[in-house]
């Protein structure tokens, strides 16, 4: 039985949010944005002790059981330059503090995953909602999934052989739900006050395990072979194909070549 406790994460946060703590939900994502919708402030946070229709990017599901991991959103509302960060703050936030806790070798695959041991442990995903008359971004949800602990029952099919949970069977670490949970919200608003595109990028550049490697890159159901090169200025992945051209990806998907 998992512990999560609004009053326990709100201890360990560093800034007064107002946090809700809920045992079941659809999608965090989904019932913030309605709450969103309604005014709700930055740094309204929805955390979930289980999700039915967890989701991800490019409409993937995210799994999401109860006890085994921590699934939560929460309200930014911002302007400028650091709207098109929001998902790199995110992974980048959610790397830092999975590393303090896991032994296994963290890495980010761009744009929005975080791996241990070469599989999938945490995801992010950022949805905005612009204002008609001048698509300024009126707010965005941040949400974050965090595999825990392998889940009782074991991963589904289709995943079995691409996740994994950041401590490994039988590592205990008190309070860890409670704590991820804070942790991640405390290091994304001190990146998100003390935005520093150009010092968020490079830590972001060297959190990742792809670069230099041989890529599969996805966009439209067509595979392409890649080299991994650089993140340019607006986070956007450099590849190279086999042709010698150079992309800068702003979409799509990337795995690892085996
Ligand atoms: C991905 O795998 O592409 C991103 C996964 C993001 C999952 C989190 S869990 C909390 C929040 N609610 C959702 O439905 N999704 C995000």
């Amino acid at each position: 039985m998992t512990s999560l406790d609004a009053g326990k994460i709100k201890s360990y946060l560093q800034h007064d949010f107002c946090v809700e703590v809920i045992d079941e939900v659809t999608s965090t994502n989904l019932v913030l944005k309605g709450l969103a919708e309604k005014n709700a402030v930055e740094g309204a946070m929805l955390v979930a002790n289980n999700q039915t229709n967890g989701r991800g990017r490019l409409d993937r599901q995210f799994f999401s059981p109860k006890d085994a991991g921590v699934y939560f959103s929460f309200v930014v509302k911002p302007t400028g330059d650091i709207c098109d960060m929001l998902t790199i703050i995110a992974a980048l936030s959610v790397y830092t503090t999975i590393k303090k806790y896991s032994t296994k070798s963290i890495g980010i695959k761009w744009v929005n995953d975080i791996y241990a041991d070469n599989k999938k442990c945490a995801g992010v995903l950022a949805e905005g909602s612009r204002n008609i008359d001048n698509s300024t971004l009126k707010y965005a949800i941040v949400g974050i999934g965090v595999n825990i602990y392998e889940p009782p029952a074991g991963y589904p099919e289709d995943i079995k052989n691409i996740a994994t949970s950041i401590l490994t069977n039988g590592q205990n670490v008190e309070d860890i739900h409670n704590k991820i949970v804070a942790e991640i919200i405390n290091t994304f608003f001190d990146l998100y006050h003390n935005f520093d595109k150009q010092s968020i990028l490079l830590k972001y550049k060297q959190s990742m395990f792809i670069l230099g490697k041989k890529i599969v890159v996805c966009n439209n159901q067509q595979e392409t072979i890649a080299t991994a090169v650089d993140i340019d200025n607006d986070g956007r992945l450099i590849v190279q194909f086999e042709d010698e051209s150079i992309h800068h990806l702003n979409s799509g998907d990337v795995r690892l070549k085996i």
